[in-house]
This record gives structure tokens, C-alpha cells and sequence, in this order.
């Protein structure tokens, strides 16, 4: 084990990188922008996305910070370009805004946790006052960044590996049951043709695609370099290319059951209506807790108490990946003390956070005084917003840098580390060309589309 920690096995990596991909974003983000962009074609594209694009990404930043076992300002340094550590900047920047309005939501989801033991089956149809509440809700954010900075605090190998290794399979079958309790509801087909029968029609629609790509960097946490952090604690000895393939396999596996087991929900809370369905942050917090309502009174609080527990401790995973980002920058760079360096970064998001807490519902101002082209929006959606772009844009620079800066037959060597037979295989003929050609360019011509599209409401698809 090296001074700056590693992960105890190769298992631990994957959960960890597996914990830090599966959160909030499958299970709370994912059937919402499903809804947003038109069903069964967003997931379509979505599932393209992350195999073809973002598993890549996803090969080169393990790759980079493997290479450099530095966090990812320090890894760019190392490698002897210092003028390309503006990616590592912008990850940094990125990963603490994400994290300001991504523990507001934790928050909602721990207090439903809190709601449900309660009994009270009906915060979902009152929302809206659960989240302009600040006192309670700000409460919730704060258990919550607390509990995140209380396990970076212990180090990667210490608090993260453990954490996941239980959650993991428990979420799992928690959402399967869900899945299979959810088909036997009235309407259930409708959801399921909805989620699964793509109108072929919104295949070429930008929302569509804008926000499939969207959400695959962030769902994956990619394009910011969480996993150049995640790979540097990683052993020589193992191998990326399996590694990456496990955790985008299982990140996408469980939003997709995720959506499987929501839009019959949905379907059914709108007597079959798909046209009516409304998507937005919303969602599930709304249409959840009337389901398990269905379960009858002690059932259903045993499963709403525990499935947003579980939800809760998804996030956490999240959270702790989110945070190690900045910390272990300040660590490596500036030779603070971690427990040091957890507390400052975590005060310092949590205020960037506070208008995110405050536009739901609490102060007029952040609910809906930012202008999108789409309509007004409050301050949470619209950091959503530029994070999201900023993954997409950090995404496309770690490719190009990896293929033409640092060279291709670098990244080459680094991936076979580990790789027996990488040099003739097949995969590395592919990943050659998905890292040199297909994603800069791909990537390059993508975000331009959802900038304008996005921020200028210009529609480049007509
Ligand atoms: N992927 C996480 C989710 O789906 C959120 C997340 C954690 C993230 N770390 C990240 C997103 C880094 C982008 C970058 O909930």
C-alpha cells in the first residue's frame, strides 16, 4: 500500500468507482430526463452513448490517473503538461458545483426517508412545501454533508470500499422487487411501452439527444476526473479495460431498471396517460410515496422507509467521490491535512449550495429568475445545466488530450499494464479509434449542439 492509499482489491475499485456512478443520478435524474426527452428514443440513444462514447472516456481518465497517482490537476502536471491542467481546473470547479446542489437532493432523499417511518404517504402530492421548507430541508443537507466529510475524512480505502461493498447488492434487489411489484399495477404496459417502444420520430430531436449525452457523463461521473482520482489509487496489476466495462455495465444496468420500474408507476398514478407524463426534478419524490401508500400501512412504510434509505446511501457513495475530488487536490498540492482539507472544501460547497436550497420553493428569486431558452428555471437546474456541459467539454479534452498530446501509444502502455494481450486485441483496435477519432470529434460536435441549444435556444437539428 502506497503513502497516499489504495484500494485493498480490484473489487474495491469497482465498487468504489461503481458507488461514486451509482446515485442520484439513476435513480432520481435518470427517469426524469427519460420524461424530458421523450422516452423510449432518449433511453435508446442514452445506452448507445455510454457504450460507445463515455466508456472510453471512462478508459483514459482511469488510464491517466493510474499512470500519474495524482489527483486531476497533479496528474497533468505530472505528465509534463502543466499548460493542459486547465481540465483538471474546470473538473475541480465542475465537481464542487455538482456537489452544492447534489447534496440538496440527498437531503430531500434522506428526509423522505425520514417522512415515510413517519407514515406520511402524503408529501408526495405536497412537494413543493416539503422543499421550500429550508429550515428542514436545509437540516437534511446538512446530516448529509457531514456524513460525506466524515468518510473522506478516513481515506478511500477505509470508509468508501466498505460502504459500497454492502449497498450495492441491497439497491439492486430493492429495485427489482419494485420492478416486479410495479407490474402487476393497473397500466403498468402503458409505462413500459413508453420507456422500452422508441417513437422514432424523436431519435433526431436535440433534447433528445442533447440530453442523453448529458446524462450518460453524468450519470457514469464522468468528464471532471473523479475517476483520474479513483484509477490513482489503483494497482498496476489490474486491468482498466474489464474494470471500466464492469462499472459502465452495472451503472447503466441500474438506471435502466431504475426507468423500469418507475414508468409503470407513472403509468399507473396517470391512469395510462403517457402524453400527460410531466417530467422535472420532481418526479419520483412525487409519484413515490402514493405507490407505496398502495402497499398498505405497515408494509408500506417498512419498504418507502427503506427504499430511501437505500437511495440515501447511493447518494452518499456519490457524495464522498464528489468531494475526494477537491480534497485530494488540496491534499497532494498544498500538503493540508486531509481531516483539514474535508472541512474547508465542505463549508465552502455547502454555501455555493444554499441558493440551490432556496429555489425550490423557498425564495422567489431562485425559483425562477434565471432565463433559459426553455423557459425560466430555477438556480438548481440552471448549475445543472453548466455542470453538465462542463463534463461533455471535459470529456472531449481528456480524449484529445490522451490521443495527441500525451500520445496515444502512451495511454497505449498504460492500459496494457495489467492487459495481457492488449497489444493484438481487437478491443485496443476499437479504443484506438473511439479515443482518436470517434469521441473528439463526436464529443466536439455534441457540445456545440447543446450550448447553443441549451443556453442560446438555437436548434442546429432545424
Ligand atoms: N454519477 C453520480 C450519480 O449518478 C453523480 C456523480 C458522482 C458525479 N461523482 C460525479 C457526476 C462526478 C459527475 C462527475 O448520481
Amino acid at each position: 500500500m502506497s503513502a497516499r492509499g489504495n484500494f485493498s482489491s480490484r473489487l474495491g475499485f469497482i465498487l468504489a468507482a461503481a458507488g461514486s456512478a451509482v446515485g442520484l443520478g439513476n435513480i432520481w435524474k435518470f427517469p426524469f430526463e427519460v420524461a424530458d426527452g421523450g422516452g423510449a428514443a432518449f433511453v435508446l440513444i442514452y445506452l448507445i452513448f455510454a457504450f460507445v462514447l463515455c466508456f472510453p472516456v471512462m478508459v483514459t481518465e482511469v488510464a491517466i490517473g493510474r499512470k500519474t497517482e495524482k489527483n486531476p490537476i497533479g496528474a497533468f502536471n505530472s505528465l509534463g503538461f502543466s499548460r493542459w491542467n486547465i481540465i483538471g481546473k474546470l473538473g475541480i470547479l465542475c465537481g464542487v458545483l455538482i456537489l452544492s446542489f447534489y447534496n440538496v437532493v440527498a437531503g430531500w432523499a434522506f428526509g423522505y426517508f425520514i417522512e415515510m417511518i413517519l407514515g406520511n404517504f402524503e408529501v408526495g402530492n405536497s412537494f413543493g412545501d416539503f422543499t421550500s421548507n429550508v429550515i428542514k430541508v436545509g437540516s437534511y443537507a446538512v446530516v448529509f454533508m457531514l456524513s460525506t466529510s466524515y468518510i473522506v475524512s478516513k481515506g478511500v480505502s477505509g470508509g468508501i470500499e466498505k460502504l459500497a461493498k454492502i449497498l450495492m447488492p441491497t439497491l439492486i434487489i430493492m429495485i427489482l422487487s419494485l420492478v416486479i411489484y410495479s407490474f402487476t399495477l393497473e397500466n403498468a404496459m402503458e409505462g413500459v411501452k413508453y420507456y422500452l417502444v422508441p417513437d422514432l420520430s424523436k431519435l433526431t430531436n436535440v433534447n433528445t439527444i442533447g440530453g442523453a449525452l448529458r446524462q450518460a457523463f453524468f450519470s457514469l461521473s464522468l468528464g471532471m476526473g473523479a475517476l483520474i482520482t479513483y484509477g490513482s489509487y489503483l494497482s498496476k496489476k489490474e486491468n482498466i479495460v474489464t474494470s471500466a466495462a464492469m462499472i459502465t455495465l452495472f451503472d447503466v444496468g441500474i438506471a435502466f431498471i431504475a426507468g423500469l420500474m418507475m414508468f409503470p408507476l407513472v403509468a399507473y398514478n396517470l391512469g395510462g396517460e403517457m402524453s400527460n407524463v410531466q417530467g422535472g426534478p420532481g418526479l419520483i419524490f412525487v409519484t413515490l410515496p402514493g405507490v407505496f401508500e398502495t402497499l398498505g400501512p405497515i408494509l408500506g412504510i417498512v419498504v418507502g422507509a427503506f427504499f430511501f434509505l437505500l437511495l440515501s446511501f447511493a447518494a452518499l457513495t456519490s457524495t464522498v467521490s464528489l468531494l475526494e475530488v477537491p480534497v485530494s487536490y488540496v491534499v497532494d498540492e498544498y500538503k493540508v491535512k486531509r481531516k483539514r482539507a474535508v472541512a474547508i472544501m465542505a463549508i465552502i460547497i455547502f454555501i455555493i449550495g444554499l441558493p440551490s436550497l432556496a429555489g425550490n420553493g423557498y425564495s422567489a428569486f431562485f425559483t425562477n429568475a434565471f432565463n433559459l431558452p426553455g423557459g425560466s428555471s430555477d438556480f438548481m437546474t440552471l448549475v445543472g445545466y453548466i455542470t453538465d456541459v462542463l463534463l461533455m467539454l471535459g470529456g472531449f479534452l481528456i480524449v484529445t488530450f490522451a490521443a495527441y498530446v500525451w500520445k496515444k501509444e502512451n495511454l497505449e502502455a498504460e492500459i496494457a499494464q495489467g492487459y495481457e494481450g492488449y497489444k493484438d486485441s481487437i478491443i485496443r483496435k476499437l479504443l484506438n479509434f473511439c479515443i482518436t477519432y470517434l469521441c473528439p470529434v463526436v464529443l466536439a460536435l455534441l457540445f456545440i449542439m447543446v450550448v447553443l441549444n441549451n443556453f442560446f435556444g438555437i436548434n442546429l437539428l432545424g
